[in-house]
């Protein structure tokens, strides 16, 4: 099994503890306000991640991410094989405690599946994490998780930790840092490019498999500037804002829906193989 990013800077003991700060901050009920106070008490694991996503995501990181990734040459490999690969990064520190990374799409999934929604949306609770596996090919922590943001305008102080930005070689590019930047106003976020990170990489994986609005939700589940607090609607078009209403639908299934009982994958796998055979051949590009 492997361990996840052990470079002296890698802040997190697992990728898992990003979820979980994110869980804390956005507990059910917080107000504005009390997101601010829990940032800034937030556990050294989250701050860390945070200081060191800010500082490297720059406009030029992201494109020669997207260069390196978007093309899909990873290998092919089926739903399954996928979740079963991105299975291996566990934390060595806790392993009998902590869900693995499978029990979290399928927690998300199955939760999504009880509401009644359409298949595809159960489908996109299963994948939308998978993006992960960037973590096993080299990449590290702050590049694979942390909140996603636009790159080559000006960072919106609604981002956690809007400070560190400071650290960030963008933040003294005049370029990049008026409000539109290198944008049009309202241009739409397909044109903007957003830091890199599992979000992005899954929704490129799955582009010619879902429909649109499972698209938007893998694509932008972390973009919680957006659609938690209503920044960057200067870039979005109608139709973004549109779209925006099922990122917000999946949203709390990915936060809230860690629950005390595993999920049985023996008992569950058959619903999930006719799933994945509804959408997707055999194997799929990554
Ligand atoms: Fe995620
Ligand atoms: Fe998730």
């Amino acid at each position: 099994m492997a361990t996840i990013a052990t470079a002296a800077d890698a802040p997190l003991k697992d990728m898992d503890e990003w979820d979980d700060f994110l869980t804390g901050r956005y507990k059910a009920g917080k107000t504005e306000e009390e997101f601010r106070q829990y940032d800034e008490q937030a556990t050294p694991g989250g701050a860390g991640i945070y200081r060191q996503n800010h500082k490297y995501q720059t406009f030029d990181y992201e494109k020669a991410k997207q260069k390196e990734y978007f093309g899909l040459n990873k290998g092919e490999k089926s739903i399954w094989e996928a979740a079963e690969f991105l299975n291996t990064l566990v934390d060595d520190s806790d392993p009998d405690t902590d869900l693995t990374q499978i029990e979290h799409l399928l927690q998300t999934s199955e939760a999504i599946r009880k509401d009644g929604h359409p298949r595809w949306f159960v489908l996109t609770g299963f994948i939308h994490d998978l993006g992960k596996v960037l973590c096993l090919w080299g990449e590290p922590q702050w590049g694979v998780v942390g909140d996603t943001f636009p790159v080559g305008c000006a960072y919106s102080d609604q981002i956690v930790f809007p400070e560190y930005f400071k650290a960030n070689p963008d933040y003294n590019n005049p370029l990049y840092q008026t409000k539109y930047g290198i944008y049009e106003p309202n241009c739409g976020l397909d044109k903007v490019h957003m830091s890199f990170g599992h979000d992005g990489y899954i929704g490129e994986v799955m582009k010619n498999y879902l429909p649109e609005e499972s698209l938007y939700m893998l694509r932008y589940h972390s973009f919680y500037a957006a659609h938690r607090h209503g920044a960057y609607r200067h870039l979005m078009s109608n139709h973004d804002v549109e779209m925006f209403e099922w990122v917000n639908k999946f949203n709390p299934y990915d936060l809230y829906s860690k629950g005390h009982t595993k999920p049985d994958l023996k008992q569950l796998k058959p619903y999930y193989d006719d799933l994945f055979a509804e959408f997707f051949p055999a194997k799929i590009a990554w």
